[in-house]
């Protein structure tokens, strides 16, 4: 049998409403598979890609799977020959944090392929360099929680500092994806350059005011500090019907709700899993009405992050 290491990586829901480019979480829902094994040409190729509608690149450095997996080989300083295989199990442009799954998913795949030369939180700054190459910023709101799981801070990416913060057990999310591509680079383009020092306090209170509110478990204070006032009022106009989901969810018991990422994907958090169900089935009424095909789903928060598949 041919030696083989496979990878599953989650979908993730970054900047949380005020935590842009700083809080991020994995979610126990959909996510992408990258298969490594040694090939005789050398360097990195990929030689398929699944479940993309034929429209991701098999071009390595032009693929974020690729992307990673070269970074991680300049690192160790290997020259060996390896070829990869995705199978993507979630959509793309949706701001669940596909392109950082199927990066992950790589270098995990890889790392386990050659014997484990790094530490699985090592491969970190692989991830976050092909977001770079992608889309010119290295955020790593997506590529630490799909790493490494749980709920991410991001204090600094400069060099990289991140904190994993405890949850509430009982915390769920609901998610909705209407079938709207939004490309990350234009959302990004579209936010403000400066901010006014009265928006950067009401912004950088709730920041702090969601961290102690995870940790507390203190829902009300949760949802009082899922506030921004940086992206979403710019975002929410690029994404169809954006109030009338939120004020649904809000009236299905949703605790807090906001965009994912960058957009289409939005997602509301409840404190139990049949609140979480019921936001999520509203969420989808609302796009079913307006005939936009969507898909939801409800859960919890993965805390394993990427993890290797037996075969
Ligand atoms: N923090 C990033 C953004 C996530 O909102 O642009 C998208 O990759």
């Amino acid at each position: 049998m041919v030696k083989q290491f496979s990878a599953f990586a989650p979908a993730t829901i970054s900047n949380v409403a005020c935590g842009f480019d700083v809080f991020g979480f994995a979610i126990d829902g959909p996510g992408d598979i990258v298969t490594a094994r040694f090939s005789d040409k050398p360097g990195i190729t990929i030689s398929a890609i699944s479940g993309d509608e034929g429209r991701l690149p098999l071009k390595t450095m032009s693929n974020t799977a690729g992307i990673a997996a070269n970074h991680l080989m300049n690192t160790i300083k290997s020259a060996v020959g390896i070829d990869l295989q995705i199978t993507k199990k979630m959509p793309f442009s949706s701001g669940l944090g596909s392109s950082a799954a199927s990066a992950a998913a790589a270098v995990t795949a890889i790392n386990a392929l050659l014997d484990y030369p790094l530490k699985h939180e090592e491969l970190l700054p692989s991830v976050v360099e092909a977001e770079r190459a992608l889309c010119g910023s290295s955020h790593a709101d997506n590529a630490a929680p799909a790493l490494l799981g749980g709920f991410i801070l991001v204090r600094s990416t400069e060099p990289l500092d991140y904190i994993k913060v405890p949850l509430p057990e009982n915390l769920h999310y609901a998610l909705v994806h209407p079938k709207i591509e939004i490309n990350t680079n234009d959302a990004r383009k579209a936010l403000p350059k400066q901010i006014d020092l009265f928006t950067a306090v009401k912004q950088w209170a709730n920041t702090a005011a969601l961290v102690q509110a995870l940790n507390s478990s203190d829902f009300g204070l949760l949802g009082r500090s899922m506030v921004d006032y940086v992206a979403e009022p710019v975002r929410a106009k690029m994404v169809s019907h954006y109030q009338e989901v939120k004020e649904t969810a809000l009236a299905n018991g949703a605790v807090a709700f906001t965009i994912s990422g960058s957009g289409p994907a939005m997602f509301a958090f409840s404190d139990n899993a049949d609140k979480a169900e019921k936001i999520a089935t509203a969420m989808n009424a609302v796009y079913n009405k307006y005939d936009i095909e969507n898909t939801v789903y409800s859960g919890k928060i993965k805390h394993d992050g990427t993890t290797l598949i037996r075969e």
